[in-house]
């Protein structure tokens, strides 16, 4: 989903990644791909800022380094935000970052996101690798949760344990 005009936010969003220096510090992105990968933050971000209310759990799924769920925590402080990544490394950056800006409403969770059993209002996944979006989803519509999901881009679809395709 894309939005022509984000007023505002769009510019809020662009300075935080700026200042947490996400993209820089990763070293490994191309500018081209930085730049979309900023545009599509900010349409989740966006669409996951006008969802939310106070009080809200929010759910970072396969969070990596944090790009989203960092983000949220920063522009929607009245909201709880957990990160889960079965990555070590990745978490120690996301929490890293987010102790410069000084978050407090954010968590870690090490896991594999198939075992997360908590109660959550909004599920989000950037990029979250192949049918791990349609975990995310289930996951989701199964805690009748919210979600926004942007997919990774698929090399190859291959039928897993839980998922088949074409799903139908
Ligand atoms: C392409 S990265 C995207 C990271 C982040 N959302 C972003 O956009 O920068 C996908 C991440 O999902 C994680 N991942 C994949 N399957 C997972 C699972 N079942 N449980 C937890 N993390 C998972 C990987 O370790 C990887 O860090």
């Amino acid at each position: 989903m894309r939005f022509k005009d984000m007023g505002g936010s769009m510019g809020k969003i662009g300075n935080l990644l700026k200042e947490i220096q996400i993209f820089a510090k990763d070293g490994k992105m191309s500018s081209d791909r930085a730049l979309r990968k900023q545009q599509q933050l900010n349409n989740l971000v966006y669409v996951v800022a006008n969802q939310a209310k106070p009080g809200d759990r929010i759910v970072d799924f396969c969070s990596g380094g944090g790009h989203v769920g960092i983000v949220l925590a920063h522009i929607l402080p009245s909201c709880q935000v957990t990160l889960i990544e079965n990555k070590e490394l990745s978490l120690i950056r996301a929490k890293k970052r987010s102790d410069e800006l000084g978050l407090s409403n954010i968590w870690f969770i090490q896991a594999n996101m198939e075992y997360f059993t908590g109660m959550f209002n909004i599920g989000v996944a950037l990029h979250a690798c192949g049918v791990a979006t349609d975990m995310v989803i289930e996951h989701c519509i199964k805690t009748r949760a919210s979600f926004v999901t942007c997919p990774c881009c698929y090399g190859f679809i291959q039928n897993t344990s839980k998922f088949n395709f074409p799903k139908r």
